[in-house]
């Protein structure tokens, strides 16, 4: 293994940025355009990109291709081949790479999902959000109960391993309800599940009905209650929380969102996609234009669509390895958060959050957030970065 590799892997992310609807509460990079999508002009502008990001990082062994968005689902299985034939002639895909697909129910057809599993997809997260229409309807979804779960069975029959999202503490959503809907997941579901609370996001529709008091959103109370039951159903059913929001049998987690969450390296490729890798020794950001059509003309003109980056001081990489860290059950391994930073984590701070109840040790040389604690995660991790 080149020495500079670590073991957390090194992962491809590439952003289709098109949806066929825009959705009340999504601030991803999400476009929809009436127009169709010159799709060979996209997978040459995918390839162009990846050649100048390739020079950058050297070669590397990709553990994990990520496709997502956005709607990939929307893009043709020929253009998904050949966005993986190019990751496979630029590094060295590894024989059993990660390669994860994420599709909406509503642009699922059989032949379309064997076409990406032709191509080499071997994982497909489904953007599911909700097992009642009345929900989907409030959630702007294009599709119901009926299509979601012919999607759900497709994927399953389809490819090796599959994943599917709901978004939870929606308006009104009592614990009893939320529970039994969960449960009904949990029979549908394979091997993995994510599970998110609904967050209102500057900048969409939600956020100003919000605004106007015309959508109102579980207090932080019935928040945490939601959450706890959420913990409790997925353990009892054999689907235990890995991180704040995933749940897998164990060995079925996302490898490519540990490569994110163990601080791993990974590179971005498409309208606003974001990467951190190491170069010259050195641990990088990169981020993309966000606008599809500016970022073509920038990567037909110039070769990348990078419109920044910076290069992390080793106490930002050691807050972001917090950051990231502790949003898993494993927790970190806290020599590699001493060779990051410098430092050991101040032992004071690590004391009182122990007395306090919100971190624990895991064995000799990990510590990770108690249940209490992924509750208040973000605070907790600005007390222990200070
Ligand atoms: C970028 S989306 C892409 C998935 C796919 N386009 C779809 O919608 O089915 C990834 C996931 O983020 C979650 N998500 C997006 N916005 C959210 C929000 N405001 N609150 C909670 N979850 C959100 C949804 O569960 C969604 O499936
Ligand atoms: S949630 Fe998914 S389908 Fe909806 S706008 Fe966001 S990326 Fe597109």
């Amino acid at each position: 293994m080149n020495p500079i590799e670590d073991e957390a892997g090194f992962g491809v992310y590439v952003h289709w940025p098109f949806c066929a609807a825009k959705c009340p509460y999504c601030d991803f990079n999400s476009h929809v355009r009436h127009k169709p999508v010159d799709q060979p002009r996209f997978a040459a502008a995918f390839r162009r990109e990846m050649e100048l990001i390739r020079e950058r990082t050297g070669p590397r062994t990709v553990s994990s291709i990520f496709l997502g968005g956005g709607t990939p689902s929307l893009m043709e299985p020929e253009t998904v081949g050949a966005v993986l034939d190019s990751v496979a002639r630029l590094w060295n895909l590894s024989p059993d790479a990660e390669i994860t697909l994420e599709a909406n129910p509503s642009s699922v057809e059989a032949d379309r999902f064997r076409g990406y599993r032709a191509a080499g997809v071997n994982r497909v997260s489904l953007g599911v959000q909700a097992l009642n229409d009345k929900d989907l309807r409030f959630l702007g979804r294009l599709h119901n109960v009926e299509e979601a779960l012919h999607a759900i069975g497709l994927a399953r029959d389809i490819f090796p391993r599959m994943s599917f999202d709901l978004i939870y503490a929606r308006p009104d959503q009592t614990v009893e309800a939320w529970a039994e809907e969960l449960r009904q997941a949990i029979s549908y579901a394979a091997d993995h599940l994510s599970l998110y609370q609904l967050t209102i996001e500057e900048g969409t529709a939600f956020y100003g009905l919000y605004r106007a008091g015309k959508i109102t959103v579980p207090d932080p109370d019935h928040a945490a209650d939601l959450y706890e039951t959420t913990q409790e159903v997925t353990a009892s059913h054999g689907l235990p929380a890995y991180e704040v929001s995933n749940h897998a049998l164990p060995g079925a987690e996302s490898r490519h969102n540990l490569i994110y969450w163990r601080y791993g390296q990974y590179v971005g490729v498409g309208p606003g996609a974001h990467g951190r890798f190491i170069e010259n020794g050195q641990r990088i950001v990169t981020f993309t234009e966000k606008v599809p059509e500016s970022w073509l003309e920038l990567v037909e003109r110039d070769g990348t669509g990078v419109v920044g980056g910076e290069t992390l001081t080793r106490s930002e990489e050691a807050d972001e390895f917090l950051l990231m860290g502790l949003r898993l059950v494993e927790g970190i391994d806290l020599d590699r958060y001493e060779r990051l930073s410098g430092h050991p984590l101040a032992p004071d701070r690590v004391r009182t959050l122990l007395d306090e109840g919100l971190v624990e040790p895991v064995g000799n040389s990990r510590l990770r957030a108690t249940p209490a604690g992924m509750v208040v995660l973000d605070a907790l991790v600005v007390d222990l970065s200070r």
